[in-house]
């Protein structure tokens, strides 16, 4: 797919000709994420177009309007014009959770588990999260940026334009704050949106074996008011489970979070189920993986506006049978999210289509109610409602072209990439062919 003229973001850009242009427009006087039946309604437009300026969208509807359009008419020959010849257009994914710093591959892991480990006996003997510790503690903050920018233009080129990253596999100060200013370097260097996430809570390190208390407090007391201060963190995430912290050390970590103005979110329910009720005074703007829930606290979920991220690459990289009950979810009342998890222990995938695909094959989801989840209700999920997740006029122009004429086929061609081109806040990125 060519643009009929080098493009940069300060430039005029139409895209059109678009077979299904997926909105995602919310015109129904809701506010909040989507939910429940809302999470089917693309806001379909058939043979789009969408203008951007500056970096935003300025326009969105039929190619027929778009080229009557006055302005337009008199600025065509400046604009760059992508001829999309039938092809889908969405609102560039949001991946509302990955953990990008990491140096290596988990690999024993990977064998151990397929010779019938559990992820728990694994921590246990040493490797998991741990294992990937040293690594990053070794590192420096050029070599850990190198590769969260590499993960950041690999999840580009699979239709993804705003990314959150997680530190957490350093889990000291330094190297945690060293995580996080990787992040803010490699952000600066790709044309999409990043949110940093402080992960300084993801598993207690050896040092501090059998004494969990101190640790928290390394995290409450010097990484969370250093990373506020530096301005180096937007949300402070905990891993709450068995085997991690507990809901009244998560509590702890959230208290602190607060104080220093950092906003909340947590993995809950991967491997036990921990009642979640406590944590919503802090208003969390999501919590992740759900696959253990309790009914009571389905209800609750309901009743705000938190999101449930799911994330069935993890199921799927450790085999797991059975994945969150998304439909009892989503027929609930609770606003979903889909994300991949990107991390060297459990979803070692960057890519967002294959986790609608598990969504719609694992967990009943429809294709319609998949890319809901990954667009817009993973910008909620980031607190970036306003600015991303649907083509609308005002927000950000980042926006994906897949090589198909049915949305339904984006889930559908599981393994193998259709995206072409993914527009990052009005710039222009080819995706490179599916290898
Ligand atoms: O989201 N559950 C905690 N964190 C990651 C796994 C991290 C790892 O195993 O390296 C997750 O699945
Ligand atoms: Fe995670």
């Amino acid at each position: 797919m060519k643009a009929n003229k080098k493009h940069n973001s300060g430039s005029s850009l139409l895209l059109a000709n678009i077979g299904q242009l997926l909105t995602l427009r919310s015109d129904f006087a809701k506010s909040g994420p989507r939910r429940a039946s809302d999470l089917t309604e693309l806001g379909i437009i058939k043979d789009g177009a969408v203008l951007c300026l500056g970096g935003k969208i300025v326009s969105v509807g039929t190619t027929k309007d778009a080229l009557r359009d006055s302005w337009l008419r008199k600025n065509r020959k400046n604009a760059t014009e992508i001829d999309c010849s039938g092809k889908v257009v969405m609102p560039g994914f949001v991946d509302s959770h990955t953990h990008p710093v990491f140096v290596g591959p988990r690999l024993v892991d990977f064998e151990k588990r397929i010779e019938g480990a559990s992820y728990e006996q694994i921590a246990e003997a040493g490797g998991g999260i741990r294992a990937s510790l040293e690594g990053v503690r070794k590192a420096t903050k050029h070599e850990l940026s190198a590769k969260a920018l590499a993960a950041l233009q690999e999840m580009a080129a699979y239709g993804t334009t705003t990314a959150e990253a997680k530190s957490g596999y350093g889990l000291t100060v330094e190297s945690e704050l060293k995580s996080l200013e990787a992040v803010r370097d490699a952000a600066a260097r790709w044309p999409g949106t990043v949110v940093a996430t402080l992960l300084g809570a993801h598993v207690v390190p050896k040092e501090f074996q059998g004494r969990s208390q101190a640790y928290v407090e390394l995290v409450t007391k010097k990484m969370i008011p250093q990373a506020a201060r530096r301005k180096l963190a937007q949300f402070v995430d905990v891993f709450c489970d068995k085997g991690a912290f507990t809901a009244e050390e998560t509590e702890q970590i959230f208290e602190a979070a607060e104080q220093h103005g950092l906003n909340v979110r947590a993995h809950v329910g991967q491997l036990s189920e921990t009642r979640i009720t406590p944590f919503l005074r802090f208003n969390p703007a999501s919590l992740d993986h759900m696959d253990h829930v309790n009914e009571a606290d389905i209800t609750r979920l309901a009743q705000s506006d938190t999101t449930a991220t799911l994330v069935p690459g993890a199921n799927y990289f450790l085999g797991m049978k059975e994945y969150p009950n998304a439909r009892r979810l989503i027929d609930e009342g609770v606003p979903v999210a889909l994300a991949t998890d990107y991390n060297p222990g459990t979803s070692p995938t960057i890519s967002i289509p294959m986790a609608m695909s598990l969504a719609c094959t694992h967990m009943k989801m429809s294709p319609a109610e998949a890319i809901t989840a990954a667009t817009i209700n993973g910008a909620w999920a980031l607190r970036l409602a306003e600015r991303k997740g649907s083509i609308e006029r005002g927000k950000d122009a980042d926006l994906a072209v897949f090589a198909v004429n049915d949305y339904r086929e984006i889930p559908y061609w599981f393994g193998t990439n259709r995206c072409e081109m993914t527009v990052l806040n009005g710039t222009i990125a080819e995706a490179k062919p599916s290898s």
